[in-house]
Order: structure tokens, then sequence, then C-alpha cells
């Protein structure tokens, strides 16, 4: 479904960057956006020929042939930090607010676009892991931000916990909130921290399913992911991976896991890995899907 929105809203970004700027400046727009709810973010490349006048034009466009867009923003800065957020975001056309309700797999969630990470690319993810949950599971989420996977988990399976852990305050409230409007108040459990002092303090040995959603952290937190697994369980590795040519992103994801898997005293029972997404030129994020057993 969100396919066919961002397919839908580049077509539209692409015509009217097309009426505002040309079809040589133009090119540079094309497929750079993102819906969120009712706010539009373009996000500028790192080279551009575009002045902020020339966005802003596109962006009072936007607004005027997407009905259901109220607000439109440019993303000056990539998504970085501890708190995975775009810092520098510069008002274009509409309303003058980043809040929105985003809405996936029929849950709503409140969000805000300048302090937690949110993105709809990983709306079909979301899914397919909800989809392999047997009813009972624990999951343990190390990266959980405004709740977005963990709910949606709660809703389409029927775990008995997902314990929800962020280090960004405003994410947890955020994420506390998306819990009451959604009605997975005994399922969700939302947990400010940093998630390797979490899992130590109250969640070691307990999960069937631990989810770790930050490329960045992924390998260096694995340790810490296999000690909230019980002796038996799965692990879902999200990373960014950069291949060369003849090389398969999903191989090497899968050998960077399964050798530190190893390496931390766990064998192997299943593993599999999916390109998630394109996120640089040669770079792709890829999950790996791992079946684990404590030696
Ligand atoms: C990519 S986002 C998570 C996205 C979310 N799972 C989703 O699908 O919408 C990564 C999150 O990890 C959080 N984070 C970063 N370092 C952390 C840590 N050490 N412990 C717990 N959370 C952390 C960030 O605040 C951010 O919200």
């Amino acid at each position: 479904m969100y396919f066919l929105v961002l397919v839908v809203a580049i077509r539209l970004l692409r015509s009217v960057a097309r009426e505002v700027v040309g079809e040589e400046k133009a090119r540079e727009v094309w497929s750079r956006i993102d819906i969120i709810g009712d706010i539009a973010i373009i996000k500028k490349p790192l080279r551009t020929s575009l002045s902020l006048e020339d966005y802003r034009r596109i962006g009072a466009k936007l607004l005027e042939r997407v009905k259901y867009v109220k607000s439109v923003w440019l993303a000056a800065s990539p998504v970085e930090g501890e708190y995975r957020v775009r810092r520098e975001l510069i008002h274009l056309a509409g309303d003058k607010r980043t809040v929105t309700v985003y809405r996936e797999h029929g849950c709503s969630f409140l969000v805000d676009i300048s302090k937690v990470f949110v993105t709809p690319r990983l709306g079909f993810e979301h899914y397919r892991v909800a989809k392999l949950v047997r009813p009972g599971e624990v999951i343990v989420n190390m990266f959980a931000g405004a709740g977005i996977f963990s709910i949606v988990i709660a809703r389409i399976a029927r775990p008995s916990k997902v314990y929800s852990i962020d280090i960004n305050r405003e994410a947890v409230e955020l994420m506390k909130r998306n819990v009451e409007i959604n009605s997975v108040k005994d399922v969700v459990v939302p947990i400010h921290g940093d998630a390797a002092e979490v899992v130590s303090r109250r969640l070691s040995g307990i999960a069937d399913r631990v989810l770790m959603p930050l490329p960045v952290l992924a390998i260096s937190y694995l340790g810490h992911a296999l000690e909230s697994l019980k002796d038996r369980g799965a692990l879902h590795v999200y990373l960014h991976i950069s291949y060369g040519k003849g090389e398969d992103p999903r191989d090497k994801a899968s050998g960077i896991v399964l050798n530190e898997v190893e390496r931390l005293g766990y064998s192997v029972e299943n593993i599999q890995a999916r390109v998630v997404r394109p996120v640089g030129p040669r770079t792709v994020q890829v999950v790996v899907d791992a079946g684990v057993l404590r030696c």
C-alpha cells in the first residue's frame, strides 16, 4: 500500500518540479520525497543547483496539488546522531508543524518528524516480521523509536510481551501515547534507556525474538541481544552493507552475523537475509534473520 502511495507521490513531485524549475533541475528532486501522515518531506541532495526559493515554490505547488498534504518541509541534513533524526528541517509551505498522525497496517502513530525517527519505507518490513511471530512469544525491540515496529507486531500477531527500548526520551513519550492510541497497553512495554543497560538490568534470558533495527549499533550490541534471548531464539539484525561488483550484499551481511554469533558462543540453526531498501550508492539496508542456539 505504502509503495503505491510512494509511487504516486514521486510522480506528483516529478511533474510539479518540472513545472516549477524545468526538466533539467527537476531531476534533482525526483524520488526524494517521503509522505508521513499529512506532512511531505523533500530530501535535499548533498549537491544541488536548486535554491531555497525553488524548493519553496515546489512545496507550494505540491500543497496545491495533493489535497491530503498540509505541510511541506525540506530535509537539509540526513538522518543522523544517536537519535537518528533530521536536525535541519526547513519549512517550505503549508502548516508550520512537525507533528502528525502516521498510519500503517491499521495502526495510528503520533509522531514528530523533528524528534523521532520515522520512515514509511520500513512498512513492509514491520509486517513481514509480524507475520513470523508465534502466539505467546516474548519479544525485545532494542531500538524501538516511537513504537511503530512493536505496535504493528502487537496488533498483527499475538505476542505476550514486546519490550520496547529507546534511548531518546521524547521517542519513548510518543511510544507511550501510541501504545494507548492502539490499545496495546497489556502487550507493549515502553522502556527508556540504553538497550545494553536495560537488557542487563531487567531483560536477560527472557526473549524468543530480538529486533535490532539500528544498523550503526547492530553488530556491537549483538552480545546484548544474545544475552536477552532464551537458550534458543530468533534475531533480526539490520545492517548497512556496501558491496562491490559481483558481490551479493545478502551473503556479505549473513557472513558478518554468522561470524559474530559464533564468536559469541552460539550456533546458528538457520540464517537468511533480504535487502530492505537502498540507502546510498552501492549500499543497501539488509536484514539478517537468524535462528540461534546457545552452545
Ligand atoms: C532506526 S530508529 C528505530 C526505528 C523503529 N524501529 C521503526 O521501525 O520505526 C533507531 C532508534 O534507536 C534509538 N537508539 C539509539 N541508540 C540507542 C541505544 N543505545 N539504546 C536504545 N535505543 C537507541 C534511537 O533513538 C532511534 O529511535
